[in-house]
């Protein structure tokens, strides 16, 4: 059996940050879901397909040539790193989120990364539907307001614009789609370990969780 560690939790809790750090430490392949989502996004908001139409959705899903490539991601020979970490494109991938046709689609997509000598993903829902098997669960966790500031201070270092109260009214908003909607809800898989990292930095977390994982 090829170990999964999942790491789910709401938007800009440090997931990715944390779960990539895993990963390098055990060696393991590395998965953001939440990049599928996003580039299903990019290239529905570019092509003009409308952000509910399911199964139009579900066709680019599973058109979608990516490669993860390190830490580029490319569509095509195109590189979308920057370009799908808008804000935009963020609120376009939890509208997506909620279509069924296209979870299913990128449901084998995802479970086509547990590959040897193991897997760290994160995301919503990583832990209750894709690998309800996983080896170690986590359910990261930070307060509102230290997740917009996390949030601002990658999208300047990014060289976007960045408005702090919008900021904060847009996680909010994606918190309550997220969590409210009735296909794979953000919510900790019962068996899940919650890490709340407000007052914790990435480094504390990423110990705590490969402690776990080799304890
Ligand atoms: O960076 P942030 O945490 O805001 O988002 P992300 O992980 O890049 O995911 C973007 C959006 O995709 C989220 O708001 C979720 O609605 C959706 N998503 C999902 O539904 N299921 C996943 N496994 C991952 C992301």
């Amino acid at each position: 059996m090829i170990p999964v560690i999942t790491i789910d939790g709401p938007t800009a809790s440090g997931k990715g940050t944390v779960a990539l750090a895993v990963a390098r430490r055990l060696g393991f392949h590395y998965l953001d879901s939440g990049a599928l989502y996003r580039l299903v996004a990019l290239k529905a908001i570019r092509v003009g397909v409308a952000l509910d139409d399911d199964s139009a959705l579900a066709r680019l899903a599973s058109e979608l040539d990516v490669h993860f490539d390190d830490e580029r991601i490319h569509l095509g020979s195109e590189d979308v790193s920057e370009a799908i970490r808008q804000e935009a494109v963020g609120v376009g991938a939890s509208r997506i989120a909620v279509c069924p046709s296209l979870r299913m689609a990128l449901l084998k997509r995802q479970r086509a990364y547990r590959q040897p000598p193991g897997l760290v993903c994160d995301g919503r829902d990583m832990g209750t539907v894709v690998f309800p098997d996983a080896t170690l669960k986590i359910f990261l966790t930070a307060s509102v307001e230290k997740r917009a500031e996390r949030r601002s201070k990658q999208l300047i270092e990014k060289g976007f614009p960045v408005n702090i109260s919008s900021l904060l009214q847009d996680l909010r908003e994606r918190d309550a789609r997220d969590a409210g909607r009735s296909l794979a809800p953000l919510v900790a898989a019962g068996e899940a370990i919650v890490i709340d990292s407000s007052d914790l930095s990435a480094k504390d977390v990423v110990e705590a969780i490969v402690s776990r994982f080799s304890g």
